[in-house]
C-alpha cells in the first residue's frame, strides 16, 4: 500500500508574513490526516520552513536544484545547500523549468542525480503539452522524459524518488485531466517502470498535478495509480490545501 503524498508547489509566491500565516493553518490541520504533506517553497524561504516545520509532520522542499555540486555557477543552488535547510524533497523537471528556462531531458536527469546523491527525494515532473496530446503523442512524450532519467540514473534510483504527472495544459488553467485521462497515463508510467522492475513499480508514488482543487481531488485520488497530488494555486489557500489533503486520506 503506497502512502499518499500531497505536495504544495508555491511557485514564485509568498512572503515571510504570508508563509507564516499559511503554515500555522497547515500545522493546525495536520492532526487526523493519514497522508504525507509537504510544501515546496522558493529558496529564500527554506530557512523559515525549517524553523517553523522542523518539529511537525509537514515536510518541505525546493522547486529546483543545480545539477552541479559546487563552483562558478552564479545564481544556482546546490543539492547539499538544500540539505542544510532540512529539505526532504526537490522538484525536478517542472514544466515551467522545462519550457521557460530551457531545461532539457538531459539537464533534468542530471538534476535528479544530483538530488539523490545527497539524499534528497526528487519529485520528477513529467507531462505533455496540449499540442502533443492532440497529436496523440502523450505516451511517447512522457516515456521519453522518464527514460532520460532511467537511462542516466538507473531504474533502481526511482526507489527513492517520486514521479509527478502534470499535463502542461492542465497547469494553472482550471482544466483538470479527467480521472480516467490521468489514470491512463499513471498506469502507463507504472507499467514502463514495472517492465524493468515490477517490485519497485508497485511501491512508486505517482502524483497528479494540474488544477487539483478540493472539488476534484477525491475522484482523482481514488484512481488506482494516483498516489497523491502536486498542487499549485490551491496550495496557497490553507483551507483548500487542507481539503485536498483530507481527500487523500
Ligand atoms: P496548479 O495546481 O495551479 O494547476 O499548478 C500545478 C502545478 O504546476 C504544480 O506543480
Amino acid at each position: 500500500m503506497r502512502k499518499k503524498l500531497v505536495a504544495g508547489n508555491w511557485k514564485m509566491h509568498g512572503s515571510l508574513q504570508a508563509n507564516a500565516a499559511l503554515l500555522e493553518r497547515l500545522k493546525a490541520g495536520m492532526p487526523g490526516l493519514q497522508c504525507e504533506v509537504a510544501v515546496c517553497a522558493p529558496f529564500p524561504y527554506l530557512a523559515q520552513l525549517q524553523a517553523l516545520l522542523a518539529s511537525t509532520q509537514v515536510r518541505w522542499g525546493a522547486q529546483s536544484v543545480s545539477e552541479h555540486v559546487s563552483g562558478a555557477y552564479t545564481g544556482e543552488v546546490s543539492a547539499a545547500m538544500l540539505c542544510e535547510f532540512g529539505c526532504r524533497y526537490v522538484l525536478v523537471g517542472h514544466s515551467e523549468r522545462r519550457s521557460l528556462f530551457g531545461e532539457s531531458d538531459a539537464v533534468v536527469a542530471a538534476k535528479f542525480v544530483a538530488a539523490r546523491e545527497v539524499g534528497l527525494v526528487p519529485i520528477l515532473c513529467l507531462g505533455e503539452t496540449l499540442a502533443e496530446r492532440e497529436a496523440g503523442a502523450t505516451a511517447a512524450v512522457v516515456s521519453r522524459q522518464l527514460d532520460a532519467v532511467i537511462d542516466r540514473a538507473g531504474v533502481a534510483a526511482l526507489a527513492s524518488a517520486v514521479v509527478a504527472y502534470e499535463p502542461v495544459w492542465a497547469i494553472g488553467t482550471g482544466v483538470t485531466a479527467s480521472p480516467a485521462q490521468a489514470q491512463e497515463v499513471h498506469a502507463a508510467i507504472r507499467k514502463r517502470v514495472a517492465d524493468l522492475d515490477a517490485g519497485l513499480a508497485e511501491g512508486l508514488r505517482i502524483l497528479y498535478g494540474g488544477s487539483v482543487k478540493p472539488q476534484n481531488a477525491a475522484e482523482l485520488f481514488a484512481q488506482d495509480d494516483i498516489d497523491g497530488g502536486l498542487i499549485g494555486g490551491a496550495a496557497l489557500v490553507a483551507d483548500d490545501f487542507l481539503a485536498i489533503c483530507q481527500a487523500a486520506g
